[in-house]
């Protein structure tokens, strides 16, 4: 019998960062969904199907091998052989994989990887569909949020951190577009699943979100 934690939420919430932490903590298996759904994007960009193009990307789906492997514990994705992990923040990628996430073909497929992964480890997975569909036993599941000024200015921060430009009303332009996008599609929209608790982030250090989510495992374990 394995462990599941389940961390669902919008773009920017801060979910990976909790989820790495706590998966240090507990010696979990951190598992972030979004990184397949990424590797898918990168493979319809190099391929230059577009977003609309359902029949190319249901015929993709049959053939395009992704998988997930460990190095120091950090996830890596492999995307028809090749280690992908490196380019999968771009923003393009991060566009990509939200428009054709919507896709049953896509889901169908990285979901049952998912499940596979959580099948034979203990795993604290992040996404959008986690406690409402990938994993409906989850011991714990959070629904990780934050406004989107918020998350605006933490991405802003992020980035001028390492000296890139960014503008800030563009920022939250995108990530308000994203929000529409990943909470109104027809399958597996983000939704908090009615067993989740409710975590707002915005006034929230990372430290205290870490210590609210591990204190809700300790009780539920
Ligand atoms: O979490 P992320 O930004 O890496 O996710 C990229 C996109 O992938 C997100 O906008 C929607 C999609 N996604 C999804 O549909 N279901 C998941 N479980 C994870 C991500």
């Amino acid at each position: 019998m394995y462990y599941s934690i389940a961390i669902d939420g919008p773009a920017g919430a801060g979910k990976s960062t909790i989820a790495k932490r706590i998966a240090e903590q507990l010696q979990f298996i951190y598992v972030d969904t979004g990184a397949m759904y990424r590797a898918m994007a990168i493979y319809f960009l190099d391929h230059a199907i577009c977003p609309e193009e359902e029949a190319a990307i249901n015929e993709a789906c049959e053939s395009v091998k992704v998988s997930i492997t460990y190095e120091d514990g950090v996830q890596q994705v492999i995307l028809n052989g090749e280690n992908v992990t490196g380019r999968l923040r771009r923003e393009e990628v991060g566009t990509m994989a939200s428009k054709t996430s919507v896709y049953p073909a896509v889901r169908k497929k990285l979901v049952e990887l998912q499940r596979e992964i959580a099948r034979e480890n203990n795993v604290i997975m992040d996404g959008r569909d986690i406690g409402t569909c990938v994993l409906p036993d989850a011991v714990l599941k959070i629904y990780l949020t934050a406004s989107v000024d918020a998350r605006a200015k933490r991405r802003y921060d992020e980035l001028t951190a390492k000296g890139e430009q960014a503008d800030y009303d563009v920022i939250a332009k995108d990530i308000r577009e994203r929000d529409e996008r990943d909470m109104n599609r027809e399958f597996s929209p983000l939704r908090k699943a009615d067993d989740a608790v409710l975590v707002d982030s915005s006034n929230m250090t990372i430290e205290e979100v870490v210590s609210c989510v591990s204190r809700l495992f300790e009780e539920r374990k």
